[in-house]
């Protein structure tokens, strides 16, 4: 009987969080893996949740859908999802839905988009964030393709989403074709930020300031209850609590302090590159985790490269400092995803509503953050803001904060504390308050040695100086 509202293919922790989430949303759902124990498995553990169809045969699960069928893959990106698509397309009639939820590259969502199309096939290439609990409690939901197969998704997609302080579901159809993808992508290159972010304030006021991890929890719990309140700063204070059971140290004095990548904030700053959007917070952050774990680098100059040799006074105010460093920093990470979105959409011809996007980060997702209800409001009230810096809330916040700013980078700077997330985020500031900048010397070398040009501030035209007589 095709009785099942939707499919799940890939029962790992996603998939089968997410399987479980439908059922216990009143949803029938078809499941399969490739490998049946894990199925029988999902079954025996959770089986009595809701209406599950399982399937240990592909056709069986295809056939067990009703139409237009809806088939959402949750496994590992790359090959294998390029597998399961062709199989699942061989199987299915024009009108299906295949809905891609792993963490694609937009470029494959494009292609494998264009290529289902061609044979009557809905591809729809959808971000999901919050991890295994989210999956099961409440993901954010980033869908991209046809706004057809959205008529019939997207009810299913919203019941399970996670929803937003107002109600609203955290789940809109962002786009055509790639849109999906590339949102979850900057999603996760304003993650990196803003985690790079709050190191930087850690190790600030840990080295700088002294104070031990169970008081910078404390601390980070106070900020969590204020302008800062997100869920990473929440997370923030739990790691700074949290005890190693073995030694009985502080647990982040136990980790090895070098940051691993999959490689969705490499996959941004390659995009932002391409686009020529200045994403610096984030290249900044990947570029971080890099040094981190550039053992060869750290390990043949730790001892070779000194450091300031006198001791840094630190204002008063530090700890408010950094706090305001840190949220106006903040502030800069969003600013730049949300222009390279926008790139993108002009680009890909998407036409993405950031409205709608912070909307629906607003919960779910790892960068859900109380301040996401403001940038919403400033895109609702401006889309054609030229930045969330203009909007008048935010150019208030950055602006008060500037002098904390100087003091947290300075002090930085003359302590020996690395803070490339602070700094980039204050140069891009100051760059862009800046009336003239350098790259008036820029043209002119670039005129000097290459021949190739400059334009000038007091008439139109295109001008080029003979510099033979100046040598
Ligand atoms: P995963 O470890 O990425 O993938 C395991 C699943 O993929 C299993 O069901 C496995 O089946 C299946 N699989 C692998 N190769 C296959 C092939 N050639 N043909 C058919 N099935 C194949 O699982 P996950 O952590 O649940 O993540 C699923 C997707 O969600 C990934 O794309 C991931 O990037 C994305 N995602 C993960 C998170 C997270 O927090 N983990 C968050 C958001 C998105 P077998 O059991 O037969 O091996
Ligand atoms: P979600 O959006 O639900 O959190 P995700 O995009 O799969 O799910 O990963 C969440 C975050 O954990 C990402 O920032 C991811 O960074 P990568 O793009 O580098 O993977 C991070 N993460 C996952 N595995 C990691 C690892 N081994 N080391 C460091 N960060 C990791």
């Amino acid at each position: 009987m095709s009785t099942a509202d939707i499919g799940v293919v890939g029962l790992a922790v996603m998939g089968s969080n997410l399987a479980r989430n439908f059922a216990r949303h009143g949803f029938t759902v078809a499941v399969y893996n490739r490998t049946y124990a894990k199925t029988e498995e999902m079954m025996s553990a959770h089986g009595d949740e809701g209406n599950f169809v399982p399937s240990q045969e592909l056709s069986d699960f295809v056939a067990s859908l009703a139409r237009p069928r809806k088939a959402m893959i949750m496994v590992q990106a790359g090959k294998a999802t390029d597998a399961v698509i062709d199989q699942l397309a061989e199987l299915m009639e024009p009108g299906d839905m295949i809905i891609d939820g792993g963490n694609a590259h937009f470029d494959n969502t494009r292609r494998r988009e264009a290529a289902l199309r061609e044979r009557g096939l809905h591809f729809v290439g959808t971000g999901v964030s919050g991890g295994e609990e989210g999956a099961l409690l409440g993901p954010a939901i980033m869908p991209g393709g046809s706004a057809e197969s959205y008529e019939s998704l997207g009810p299913i997609l919203e019941a399970i989403a996670a929803k937003a302080p107002d109600g609203t579901p955290c789940c809109t159809r962002l786009g055509p074709d790639g849109a999906g993808h590339f949102v979850k992508m900057v999603h996760n290159g304003i993650e990196y930020s803003d985690m790079q972010l709050i190191g930087e304030a850690y190790d600030l006021l840990r080295r700088g300031a002294g104070i031990e991890p169970a008081e910078l929890s404390k601390l980070f719990g106070e900020w969590n209850a204020g302008e800062l309140d997100s869920y990473l700063i929440e997370v923030t204070a739990e790691v700074l609590g949290h005890t190693d059971a073995a030694t009985g140290k502080p647990f982040v004095d136990v980790v090895l302090d070098r940051a691993g990548q999959k490689g969705t904030g490499r996959w941004t700053v390659q995009n932002a590159l391409d686009l020529g959007v200045p994403v610096t917070g984030i290249a900044e952050a990947t570029f971080a985790r890099a040094l981190s774990s550039g053992v060869k680098q750290r390990e043949g100059t730790v001892d070779l490269l000194t450091g300031p040799t006198e001791k840094t006074e630190l204002p008063e105010t530090f700890v408010e400092d950094v706090r305001q460093a840190l949220y106006a920093s903040k502030i800069v990470a969003y600013a730049q995803g949300f222009d390279q979105i926008a790139a993108a959409s002009a680009e890909y011809d998407w036409g993405i509503d950031l409205g709608a996007c912070s909307a629906l980060w607003r919960a779910g997702c790892i960068i859900r953050a109380g301040f996401l209800d403001k940038i919403t409001t400033a895109w609702r009230e401006n889309p054609e803001l030229p930045s969330l810096l203009a909007a008048p809330e935010f150019t208030k916040i950055v602006t008060d904060a500037q002098s904390a700013w100087r003091r947290v980078v300075s002090t930085a700077a003359l302590a020996g504390i690395p803070t490339p997330g602070f700094s980039s985020a204050l140069a891009y500031y100051d760059g862009l308050r800046s009336r003239r900048l350098p790259a008036a010397v820029i043209q002119g070398q670039r005129d000097f040695f290459g021949s190739h040009t400059y334009k000038r501030v007091d008439r139109e035209g295109t001008f080029h100086t003979d510099w033979s007589g100046d040598r």
